[in-house]
């Protein structure tokens, strides 16, 4: 068989299953390949493709598929969103999602090489380390609309509905160019099932895991999840990508606070000093302290350096011994006297030397403590 039979024959089945984003890419590589023989075919051709794109566009105003007892809406759909602000990414996650980017701006370099674009990811991390929202970012930057099922919300309706609602839900989306977020993907995983019911679960493991394997290129499926260990490794390697999300360090951290209060010289101190004690939390929790205390500073009319000052002496205050060692020393690594750690750390100098000995500030040369001292009182 020639390759346009070939081609031809992978058409046909790609149209009888209802591939039509499929087709119609498919389609656009056959027809670059006969262009320079038989222009007018090509150009025939590639009208009619056109005016079926049209039509993903109206799909995106179609109304939402809706629970057939309750007819609430089944999924929540946001059109190409739009960010506030821009988020902080670890360097390993930035250069996952970037590399979905830049596959989705030569997915035609990518189609004519008969490899599809990543189409399906798996997020992994804790609460509130920014998994939908890298979602949405993904969303923005490859200009589709973002739509998002909760499993956990449908999961809790009896089983047999539930599948019929994924279902619905799958095939909506399989036919609107877009990004579907599965959220706490896990929730099928943990939901524990009388003996009835576990036929129609497996049932329902087997047509997402199907959704996984053979998402249309025109679409972007992410999954995300909370909780890995529930999830077969069978599960993970559907999976085209899986990006792990860490808890931020202190930089990424100290990057978000900034976004938040503004980078004036003046916060730099106790921006660094807040970022270190909030360490181990999520970017989450780091937006509601912080926001907590903006909010309280244009009540109270104070700055909003006073108010991240009493986060900080709070949090201290609040800190095990470790936490205020680990900020002591990181203090220390940026050029601190040791009374100056003491001081921000509420911790006694013996402390400091005892734990920290060498490590802290306490070995910097004294010319060095005191060129700190003086860039310390030039500021203030
Ligand atoms: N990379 C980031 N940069 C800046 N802010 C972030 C980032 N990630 C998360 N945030 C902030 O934290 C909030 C919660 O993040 P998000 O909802 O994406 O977490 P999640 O991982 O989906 O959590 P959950 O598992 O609870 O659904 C965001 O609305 C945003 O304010
Ligand atoms: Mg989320």
């Amino acid at each position: 068989m020639s390759d346009f039979e070939k081609d031809t024959v992978h058409l046909v089945r790609l149209a009888l299953e209802g591939r039509q984003d499929d087709v119609a890419a498919l389609s656009r590589r056959v027809l670059r390949a006969v262009a320079a023989r038989r222009p007018d075919l090509a150009s025939a051709a590639n009208g009619v493709l056109e005016a079926v794109a049209a039509a993903p566009t109206r799909a995106a105003q179609q109304p939402l598929p809706v629970d057939l007892d309750s007819r609430l809406e089944l999924l929540r759909r946001e059109q190409v969103p739009e960010l506030a602000i821009e988020p902080t990414w670890a360097s390993s996650v930035r250069d996952q999602l970037v590399a979905v980017i830049h596959e989705r701006e030569q997915e035609d370099k990518l189609l004519d090489a008969g490899i599809a674009p990543t189409r399906s990811l798996l997020f992994v991390g804790a609460p509130g380390v920014g998994k939908t929202l890298a979602a949405r970012w993904l969303a923005a930057h490859t200009k589709r609309p973002l739509m998002t099922l909760d499993l956990a919300a449908v999961m809790s309706s009896f089983l047999g509905r539930t599948g019929n609602n994924i279902r619905v839900v799958l095939d909506f989306a399989r036919r609107t160019p877009s990004l579907l977020l599965l959220d706490e993907f896990d929730a099928i995983a943990k939901r524990r099932d009388d003996a009835t019911e576990v036929g129609e679960l497996k049932r329902l493991v087997t047509v997402l895991l199907q959704a996984v394997d053979d998402w249309p290129t025109s679409g972007i499926l992410v999954a995300a999840t909370n909780h890995p260990e529930l999830l077969d490794p069978a599960v993970w390697r559907r999976f085209d990508r899986i990006v792990e999300f860490p808890h931020p360090n202190i930089d990424e951290i100290a990057a978000v606070i900034r976004q938040l209060v503004g980078s004036e010289d003046a916060l730099q101190d106790v921006i660094s000093l807040l970022a270190a004690l909030l360490q181990g939390l999520s970017f989450a929790d780091v937006v509601r302290i912080v926001t907590a205390a903006r909010r309280s500073a244009i009540v109270r009319g104070t700055s909003t350096a006073l108010a991240l000052e009493a986060v900080v002496s709070d949090l201290s205050e609040k800190a095990d011994l470790d936490t205020r060692l680990r900020v002591a020393a990181w203090l220390g690594s940026t050029g601190k006297s040791q009374r100056e750690v003491a001081a921000l750390t509420g911790l006694s100098r013996d402390t400091l030397r005892k734990h920290l000995g060498g490590a802290s500030a306490s070995t910097a040369k004294p010319a060095q403590r005191l060129k700190a001292g003086i860039r310390r009182k030039e500021r203030t």
